[in-house]
């Protein structure tokens, strides 16, 4: 949600910075800008589009100092205007975040003569510095971030300093050093290529960066130290290698991210960590999972499981309604952030408040560094890989295999050693699904359809709204997902030839109670079509179908992961046919760092 960036003491800013925005574009692709300062005048280009519309004019610009941005639209549409970097009174700003009491400042500066050329919240920032500035600029950074409520990360130039300065409130920002060269930006992977050692900036850090030193201190102005260390194996960019695009690249490298996640587990000790926190509170009396999304879906699918193999009651929720109600979460609560980036706004601050009710909370993610990481009372690795598309693919068959092993670690006993054993068949399985080959009829049939709605019980369903979520985000094609016995309470009303129902069957003891709510279907004139676990479905329902799908079958709380994959294949090949780029979907971005 809005990627920044800035360096200072290399060959030529805006080149590094052009790239760097590359790499960020996953977290917001509305606009783009760089600034950069060249003999003590900054300089700025912005471009609402996509960062290759800025290539021309980048190259254009030098300096060894600058900023540059990627955004994510909040406050004000996209266009030109609203571009970051906003350039005023010898001051240049990259905001990721939201400030929320613009509003009054703004009304404020403008009662001083201030001129805003933008509709931004962000805005204001570059205001305050020119305000506050008189010769020092510690002294007016300080003064300006006193005066911010909300979130935020911010990179700024000032004319008569060559170098950059960060700021680190609620939103993410990692500084780099590489031989003469400092860096600063929104994730670690933009780094990786540039940086040989990292620091994370931690919630109220400032960093100074100018003439090969780098120097902290808080808001209060004291001075701070941060260790850096070298830049970590999982911060590794991702190229493409082939693919044609990066979803499906990361749905081929899902038996890879389950085998890397079970490994990840062992290697971390995970098991004891969770037995014994778990033996500390005399077991967990409840366990409560928050996610957002793709994330959401995955702790839902654990939910069902976890109340079927502990018989200790486990709930998902969204992790935006968990913050803002009233939760009977307390000291005897498991709670199970889970957050393929670690820095969804929501996921974290919903981690924050159940860890201030007394429960242990355990983070489930990709991203190690993260902010959930800082937060959490342990850690559980998803070891995916980076993952550049903004639908999550890999990442959720992860946290599935991560969630699963966390239920086994709790219910302990023969169950752990067979989970893992379990999780080494699901590599090959998944890899055959990945492998069939009936997906570009069912592609073909969605891009035609005016709605596609997917419908399973039990463990079905939690899949059937990440498939239906995923065609959504990438191909735009309208649908729902549901529970198979709902249907008939609302949906049923939108069901006529123009759209198609897609039956998730993996368990046999339900696949007669689906086949009746397909049979509904057909009754009002609707067409419809499964995806299956081998040996699942009735044949009846089969012969009948527009399509069917068969997928290895496996134990019930891990079939998500290898049923999930003929979805994802659909929606990538459905995007594709209706020429969508299913990489950066519009209006959506991979990392949401705002409420
Ligand atoms: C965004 C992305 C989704 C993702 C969700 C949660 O909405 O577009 O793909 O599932 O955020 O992200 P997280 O990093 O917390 O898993």
């Amino acid at each position: 949600m809005c990627g920044i960036i800035g360096c200072t003491g290399v060959k030529c800013a805006s080149e590094i910075l052009y790239k760097g925005l590359e790499d960020l574009e996953y977290r917001g692709y509305d606009s783009a800008g760089i600034a950069v300062l060249e003999g003590g005048r900054i300089t700025a280009v912005k471009k609402k589009g996509r960062v290759y519309a800025l290539k021309r004019a980048a190259e254009q610009l030098c300096g060894t100092s600058g900023i540059g941005h990627t955004r994510w639209a909040t406050h004000g549409r996209p266009s030109d205007e609203n571009a970051h970097p906003h350039t005023y009174g010898g001051f240049s700003v990259v905001h990721n975040g939201i400030i929320e009491n613009y509003a009054e400042l703004k009304e404020e500066l403008i009662a001083e003569g201030h001129t805003f050329s933008s509709q931004t919240d962000s805005e204001v920032v570059v205001h305050l510095l020119s305000k506050y500035y008189r010769g020092d600029l510690k002294e007016a950074v300080l003064a300006a971030v006193r005066r911010l409520k909300g979130a935020f990360a911010l990179c700024i130039l000032c004319s008569r300093y060559e170098g950059f300065v960060a700021v680190k409130y609620r939103n993410p920002i990692i500084v780099g050093a590489g031989g003469e060269a400092l860096y600063a930006a929104s994730d670690m992977p933009a780094l990786a290529g540039l940086a040989e050692s990292v620091a994370v900036l931690r919630d109220g850090q400032i960093a100074f960066a100018s003439d090969g030193k780098i120097s902290f201190c808080n808001f209060s102005g004291e001075p701070e130290s941060l260790t850096f260390s070298p830049v970590p194996a999982a911060a590794r960019g991702a190229r493409l290698c082939g693919f044609p695009h990066y979803m499906i690249k990361e749905i081929n490298e899902i038996p890879a991210a389950v085998k890397n996640t079970v490994h990840a587990f062992t290697d971390d000790k995970c098991f004891s960590v969770i037995s014994r926190a778990a033996k500390k509170r005399g077991g967990f009396k409840d366990i409560l999972l928050c996610g957002c999304g793709t994330a959401y879906h995955s702790a839902l699918a654990a939910a069902y499981f976890a109340e079927d193999i502990l018989g200790v009651p486990a709930r998902a929720e969204t992790a935006g309604e968990f913050r803002y109600r009233k939760s009977a979460a307390g000291a005897g609560t498991l709670f199970v952030a889970v957050s393929q980036s670690g820095e969804t706004a929501d996921t974290v601050e919903a981690a924050r408040a159940a860890k201030e009710a007394g429960a242990f909370v355990l983070a489930v993610t990709n991203v190690p560094y993260s902010a959930l990481t800082g937060i959490a009372d342990a850690v559980v690795p998803v070891r995916a890989g980076t993952e550049v598309c903004v639908a999550a693919t890999k990442s959720y068959c992860g946290q599935v295999a991560a969630l699963a092993l966390v239920i086994a670690s709790l219910k302990g006993g023969s169950v752990y050693p067979r989970m893992i054993e379990e999780l080494k068949d699901i590599e090959s399985k998944c890899a055959a699904a990945i492998s069939d080959c009936g997906v570009e009829a069912a592609a073909r049939a969605c891009a035609s359809s005016s709605g596609v709605y997917f419908i399973g019980r039990g463990i079905d369903y939690p899949v059937a709204l990440e498939g239906s979520l995923k065609l959504k985000e990438v191909s735009y094609v309208p649908g729902e997902g549901y529970p198979a016995g709902e249907l008939k309470h609302g949906t049923i009303a939108l069901i006529d030839g123009g759209t198609l129902t897609v039956a998730m069957i993996t368990d046999r003891k339900l696949g007669e109670k689906t086949a009746s709510a397909v049979e509904q279907i057909y009754s009002r004139g609707g067409r419809a079509a499964v995806v299956c676990a081998s040996g699942c479905a009735p044949k009846t329902l089969l012969e009948r179908a527009e399509f069917f799908i068969e997928v290895p079958s496996c134990k019930s709380c891990l079939s998500p992961i290898v049923s999930v994959i003929p979805l994802q294949l659909i929606a990538y090949r459905t995007a594709v046919i209706l020429g969508r780029d299913p990489d950066k979907p519009r209006n959506l971005a991979k990392s949401v760092t705002v409420e």
